[in-house]
């Protein structure tokens, strides 16, 4: 098993950095973690009348594999006990604990690169225009057969930037070091690319 090897992906709804993480995840053989999913799992256990924090103290890895943690209902509870501090802090442990796994690890969210693992290897902040965020997010819906418009996504996405972005407590924004990649204008396979030689330059030679 090779050392740890953190890798830290942070940016907005639908940017393109779970795609990204995922491909660049398969590329070095390296595990990933899809935060986002963490918060969804709370906010989805608010949506039924439980208590954020106690949910989040609650939370077990086989949450992350439930289902309907993908609507946009959900998406807003999520960013909705995002801002509590204890529901923040109940979540660190696990997620410092995946991203030092042996083998590599790549962990995507809002404040990996800030405040989960401000020490990770390599850092990626994904990022592209509300508008393209919201179309790709749209599509991705409607093939899935929700029942939205793209006026619906973009004031939805506009929502979660604004809450995600403007919190006291690790808001969304790039961290220290981080590549900057701007998918607004990028095919998934440029993104990909760009973020494999970006991580690529942080490796050591074998
Ligand atoms: O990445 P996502 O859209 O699945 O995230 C859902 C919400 O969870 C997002 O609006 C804010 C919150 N989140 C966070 O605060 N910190 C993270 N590391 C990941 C997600």
């Amino acid at each position: 098993m090779t050392a740890p090897f953190t890798i830290a992906v942070d940016g907005p709804a639908a940017s393109g950095k779970g795609t990204i993480s995922k491909a660049v995840a398969a590329h070095f053989g390296f595990a990933h973690l899809d935060t986002g999913l963490l918060y969804r799992v709370v906010g989805a256990k608010t949506l039924i009348g439980i208590e954020p924090i106690a949910a989040a103290l609650a939370l077990q890895a086989d949450d992350l594999s439930a289902e309907n943690l993908r609507t946009p209902e959900v998406a807003q509870a999520a960013s909705k006990v995002a801002v509590i501090a204890e529901v923040r802090a109940a979540l660190v442990d696990f997620q410092r604990a995946f991203a030092r796994r042996a083998g590599g690890a790549v962990l995507d969210g809002r404040d990996i690169g800030t405040v989960i693992c401000p020490q990770a290897e390599a850092k990626l902040f994904v990022t592209a225009s509300a508008e393209n965020r919201a179309h790709r997010r749209w599509l991705e819906l409607v093939e899935t057969g929700h029942d939205v418009t793209l006026q619906e996504v973009l004031v939805d996405v506009k929502a979660r930037d604004e809450r995600d972005m403007n919190r006291a407590l690790a808001p969304l924004k790039p961290a220290e070091g981080a590549v900057q990649i701007d998918t607004s204008e990028m095919s998934i396979a440029d993104a990909i690319s760009a973020a494999i030689v970006a991580v690529s330059a942080r490796r050591l030679p074998l």
